[in-house]
């Protein structure tokens, strides 16, 4: 008898609409592709990764043996980088698996997450997968945190806060006074720091002072390892030790461990492309200000966030894609009619412009 296998299946799952991900040119059809792409939808790093992750690929000969699931080297690796000790760092498949260990470890179903939307969807996206209720604080309307609704907002069953230094999608960044108002809250605070490297504001230094403080890095945007997926996490020892044994052993594969290793090898050169974008930012933010239907937001990532006037953002992505230039749009309640672009080189920034200025002249 054919049974409907629907019934077997978590019914508060029917609803979760998962995670609207940015298109891959593969999606693409020929003759766009033909333009050359300009993804400049997903915050990653047009730079691409340092030369010495190549060439470590090239010489590597261990892909028969799985990746050390105590994570040792790369532990060590990130150790000297962050100034932590190794027992408090765990690394993960992207900043995005953490942050999934970390709902897990904490939520139960019909508890509460707080964050301060709009930000990043990932951190909604895995409370309700867990069965959890993700409470949403408002940002002002220049997406600055503000707390006048924290009281409010905060219940029995919140279990954890997590707050984006400096924000996505909106590149606002928060004052260090504001996360330590949510760290005497005493709640777990995760404070996602996955665009540290363009800031240099941390959280690391006041890790010993606060037992309920963690934070998240990544190597997708600074380092150019979208691709690889690999993500840390500096966290209490109590934690970090929880959450080695939740994890999946092998949840970094070998060449993510290599090519994270290499990068930390190659600090100065990822940093200098680093610096090319932050300058990049600047230029492209004073662009986009002379485009009379387009309000840029300040921001201290490697994109900018765009309010749209006058003109409908869904047409302009549609329009640049045509052209082979693929930026994200946004139309939520906080975030209406709105595009972000992410930071390119100097060329990007001209070919950008230029079809922004056209649409403009349409
Ligand atoms: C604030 C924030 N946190 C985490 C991530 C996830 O990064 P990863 O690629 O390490 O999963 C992103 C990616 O866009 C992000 O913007």
């Amino acid at each position: 008898m054919m049974s409907d296998i629907k019934r077997f299946m978590r019914p508060e799952l029917n609803k979760f609409a998962g995670y609207a991900a940015c298109k891959s040119p593969e999606a693409l059809d020929e003759e766009t592709r033909r333009m050359g792409i300009l993804k400049l939808d997903a915050n990653e790093n047009v730079y691409g990764p340092s030369p010495r992750v190549k060439a470590a690929f090239a010489s590597f000969e261990d892909y028969h043996i799985y990746p050390d699931s105590c994570q040792t080297e790369l532990r060590k690796a990130l150790a000297g980088y962050t100034g932590v000790a190794a027992e408090h760092i765990v690394a993960g498949s992207g900043s995005d698996q953490l942050i999934d260990l970390l709902v897990r470890l904490f939520v139960n179903p019909g508890d509460e997450v707080l964050s301060f939307t709009p930000t990043f969807a990932m951190y909604k996206f895995f409370t309700e997968l867990a069965g959890g209720k993700f409470v949403a604080v408002p940002r002002d309307e220049n997406y600055n945190v503000v707390l006048d609704g924290l009281p409010r907002a905060l219940t029995p069953k919140t279990k954890l806060i997590f707050i984006a230094m400096p924000n996505n999608p909106t590149g606002t960044q928060v004052p260090v006074e504001v996360v330590m108002k949510l760290i005497e809250t005493g709640l777990p605070v995760v404070v996602d720091e996955a665009y540290y490297e363009f800031t240099g504001q941390t959280l690391a230094d006041a890790l010993d002072l606060f037992p309920n403080l963690m934070i998240l890095r990544t190597f997708s945007k600074w380092a150019g390892l979208a691709g690889l997926r690999v993500g840390y996490g500096l966290f209490p020892h109590a934690v970090a030790e929880r959450l080695d044994a939740l994890k999946d052993p092998y949840c970094v594969n070998s060449a993510a461990v290599v090519a994270a290793r290499e990068s930390l090898k190659d600090v100065d050169y990822l940093m200098h492309k680093v610096n090319l974008i932050v300058g990049e930012r600047d230029r492209l933010f004073d662009a986009l200000t002379q485009i009379d239907y387009l309000k840029p937001y300040p921001s201290s990532a490697n994109f900018i966030l765009c309010k749209v006037t006058g003109k409908i953002a869904l047409d302009i992505q549609l329009k640049l894609e045509r052209r082979g230039i693929l930026v994200r749009y946004f139309n939520s309640p906080q975030m209406e009619n709105s595009l972000r672009f992410s930071i390119g080189r100097p060329q990007d920034t001209d070919r950008l412009i230029t079809e922004l200025q056209r649409i403009g002249e349409i």
